[in-house]
């Protein structure tokens, strides 16, 4: 059967590649957690469980969530909870198809952005024109091309602390996985 579902990355690095530092994001930018919102909704997001503990609100609604640990016994309330990463991409695609949502997104941290990458088609990527102290950094992308489309470019101010771009990117050469 083809598979159909994209795997999509998406992530916010800064020029040094920083993600987040001390268990959060280093920055504020509300124009980037909007942009998030939309392009996840009504798709299944997979994320270490690290990220998902440093959620405000935990799940996500209108997403299935599905949370990566290797202790068997972690409880996440309203979401899945996986411990091999194969196991829970399959579980996210199989979701996705069921749903019919085009996409699965994988939401960070650094830890599952390292798993995920090989499988990535597309990595929706917020570039922060800034290069914050951090302690988690998104993986080099190595020796894959990616085909890359700015999306939405906006300017700090009103809740976004720095200047920022989204940029779409979609793999071109065959995957390494
Ligand atoms: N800027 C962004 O776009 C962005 C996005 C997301 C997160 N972040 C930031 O990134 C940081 C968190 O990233 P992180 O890399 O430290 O943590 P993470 O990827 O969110 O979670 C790491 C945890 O995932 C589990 N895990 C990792 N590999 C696994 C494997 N192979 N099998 C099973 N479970 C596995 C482990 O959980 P257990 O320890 O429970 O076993 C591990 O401690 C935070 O600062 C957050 O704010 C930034």
């Amino acid at each position: 059967m083809p598979d159909t579902v994209n795997i999509c990355l998406i992530a916010a690095r800064g020029r040094n590649n920083v993600i987040g530092n001390e268990g959060d994001l280093p920055w504020r930018l509300k124009g980037d957690l909007g942009f998030f919102k939309t392009a996840t909704m009504g798709c299944p997001i997979l994320m270490g469980r690290k990220t998902w503990e440093s959620l405000p609100f935990r799940p996500l609604k209108g997403r299935d969530n599905i949370v990566m640990t290797r202790d068997w016994t972690y409880d996440a309330p309203g979401a899945r909870v996986y411990s091999s990463f194969p196991a829970a991409i399959n579980a996210a695609r199989a979701i996705a198809t069921r749903q019919g949502a085009p996409n699965v997104f994988v939401i960070g941290g650094a830890a599952i952005y390292n798993l995920a990458l090989p499988y990535a088609d597309t990595i929706f990527m917020t570039e922060v024109d800034a290069a914050p102290e951090g302690d988690v950094f998104f993986p080099e992308l190595g020796a894959d091309s990616w085909r890359s489309e700015t999306l939405e470019s906006h300017a700090a101010g009103e809740g976004n602390d720095h200047d920022f771009s989204i940029v779409r990117m979609d793999r071109v050469s065959v995957h390494s996985k």
